[in-house]
């Protein structure tokens, strides 16, 4: 199945979208992105394009913060995507990364007197973290960069260098994620993923103000959590101490899903296992996302299959 694309205003293989070298978010990773998940489901022959309508939210926010002007609506963007994956003709789980970016083939760093695009790209995405066996992960030695540096609410390309040191120095060092603090040493989030611990029975994650991409993972499970177990969700400062005594930890992302933390620092979690509450929103999570939970259809964007030529 070819890779397929939404680029400069055409539906096109993917291999035929191609920019310039001078183009300035390549440059100066002035371009934000979203990443949301297509689920398939086989026996209705259709696509879940799960909370879509809050990922291209959540991007237009990042347009604002890198004064990023196109004439595109929530809604305008979830039709393009849907005619885009129904195109593509994919009948299996796919991933879509949507990017609005800087165009101009510039040089000069600054937001402003540079033209804008968008972009979308489908692909299929391989199990990002072991979610079934869990995760080892270790406190990384670079910290979270600040909302007073580059904004972590956004999205935006340019931060994931951040990101980007964090993994690799966990996976260098023989970790599969890293947990990064924040300047003061709160616990902030991992390198793509929300976090969450589970201590004297109570869910626990690290606040916006802990300069974390507010996930929409993070907010399905939270609300989960409330709906289906009954337990609240305190969003409040951690500390990395907190992770080594916690009951469970475990990660949210649209990559990762739900992902139990069996270690942190070479300290397992609780009994160094998948946690009771993680096992729980693990299984409620992967019912809901596939888009057959009607209680839950404010977070659907159901999208059918072109029926295959044979
Ligand atoms: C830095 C970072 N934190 C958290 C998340 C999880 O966010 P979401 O659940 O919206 O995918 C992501 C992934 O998008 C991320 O890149």
């Amino acid at each position: 199945m070819a890779d397929y694309a939404f680029f400069q205003k055409q539906f096109m293989p993917l291999s035929e979208a191609k920019i310039g070298i001078l183009t300035h978010a390549l440059h100066y990773g002035t371009a934000c992105f979203e990443g949301i998940r297509g689920n398939w489901d086989s026996k209705q022959n259709r696509f879940c394009l799960f909370r879509i309508q809050d990922h291209y939210k959540r991007m237009l926010d990042g347009w604002r913060i890198l004064k990023i002007k196109l004439p595109y609506s929530v809604d305008k963007l979830c039709q393009l995507t849907a005619e885009l994956v129904e195109r593509s003709g994919y009948q299996e789980d796919v991933y879509i990364r949507p990017l609005a970016y800087k165009s101009s083939e510039a040089v000069g760093v600054r937001l402003h007197n540079l033209n804008d695009d968008f972009l979308i790209i489908v692909t299929t995405l391989p199990p990002y973290l072991d979610a079934e066996n869990g995760v080892r992960c270790c406190t990384s030695s670079w910290r979270r960069v600040d909302d007073t540096m580059i904004p972590p609410r956004g999205k935006i390309c340019g931060i994931y260098v951040n990101s980007a040191l964090a993994k690799t120095e966990a996976w260098e060092n023989g970790f599969d994620e890293a947990i990064l603090l924040t300047q003061e040493g709160h616990v902030s989030e991992g390198s793509g993923e929300n976090i969450f611990l589970v201590l004297g029975g109570k869910l626990i994650t690290p606040p916006s103000s802990d300069n974390i991409l507010m996930g929409i993972t993070r907010d399905t499970v939270m609300k989960l959590a409330k709906n289906e177990l009954g337990i609240d969700t305190l969003e409040r400062q951690v500390d990395r101490s907190e992770l080594y005594v916690a009951e469970e930890c475990f990660f949210t992302g649209t990559a990762a899903n739900v992902a139990p933390i069996l270690e942190i620092d070479r300290r397992p979690i609780g009994t160094g296992k998948i946690g009771k509450v993680t096992a729980k929103l693990q299984k409620l999570f992967a019912e809901v996302m596939v888009g057959r939970n009607a209680k839950y259809s404010d977070w659907y964007y159901l999208v059918c299959a072109k029926p295959v030529k044979v």
